[in-house]
């Protein structure tokens, strides 16, 4: 799906005003259970059972797409001021995260919590243009603040990982088998 179909077929809105504007929490509930994704439990159930009330406690943000045609949402995301814990990274990719220190036991960065689409849109290639509104929101934050990379921990199946490496993410653990891998979008520069 091109940008352009992309932006004619969803509406895009911060959860936070879907709740200051629907009436009950009951309506906003039954709104984001209308996202399902049999791939990625979690995501479906942070969005059912837990983004509102991240939400209003300043915890994350969450943004929401609405189907311009059946209203149900489409896709989410979810990001956060969050720290990485240095347990188990090597004292050289460390002092390339931290750009300072190689023994620093927490470094600052931007989070993308969730991130992902529901069941209905399986065939629709629309992956990078929400990733590219998770990446946008997340700059101006940058540009303002500063702050050295976006973290993610992306479920360790080749194909998500391909998905994550095509869109500038890379990987900052082994694959040692484990179910996710974190992996981060620098703002600095990484020499090759
Ligand atoms: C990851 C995602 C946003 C990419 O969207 P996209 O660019 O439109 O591309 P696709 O949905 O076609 O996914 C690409 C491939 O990855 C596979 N894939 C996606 N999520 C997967 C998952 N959680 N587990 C296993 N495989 C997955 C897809 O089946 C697809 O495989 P195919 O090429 O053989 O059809 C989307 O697939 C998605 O929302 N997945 C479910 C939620 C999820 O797992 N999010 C990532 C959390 S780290």
């Amino acid at each position: 799906m091109t940008r352009d179909q992309f932006d004619n077929a969803f509406s895009f809105f911060p959860l936070s005003e879907i709740i200051q504007t629907r009436s009950s929490k009951t309506k906003v509930k039954k709104l984001l259970e209308t996202f399902i994704c049999s791939k990625n439990s979690d995501l479906q159930d942070f969005l059912h059972d837990q983004a509102m009330t991240f939400e209003s406690h300043l915890r994350s943000r969450t943004y929401v797409y609405l189907d311009n045609a059946t209203r149900e949402v489409a896709a989410y995301f979810t990001i956060a001021v969050n720290t990485l814990h240095t347990d188990g990274i090597s004292s050289e990719v460390i002092l390339l995260l931290d750009g300072y220190k190689d023994d620093t036991q927490t470094i600052p960065c931007f989070l993308i919590g969730q991130v992902g689409k529901s069941d209905r849109y399986e065939e629709f290639k629309i992956g990078e243009h929400i990733l590219a509104d998770t990446v946008e929101i997340i700059n101006s934050a940058q540009h303002a603040l500063g702050g050295r990379f976006i973290l993610l921990d992306a479920i360790n199946q080749p194909k998500v990982i391909a998905f994550y490496q095509h869109n500038a993410f890379f990987p900052i653990e082994e694959d040692e088998g484990q179910e996710s891998i974190k992996m981060i979008k620098p703002y600095f520069e990484v020499m090759e």
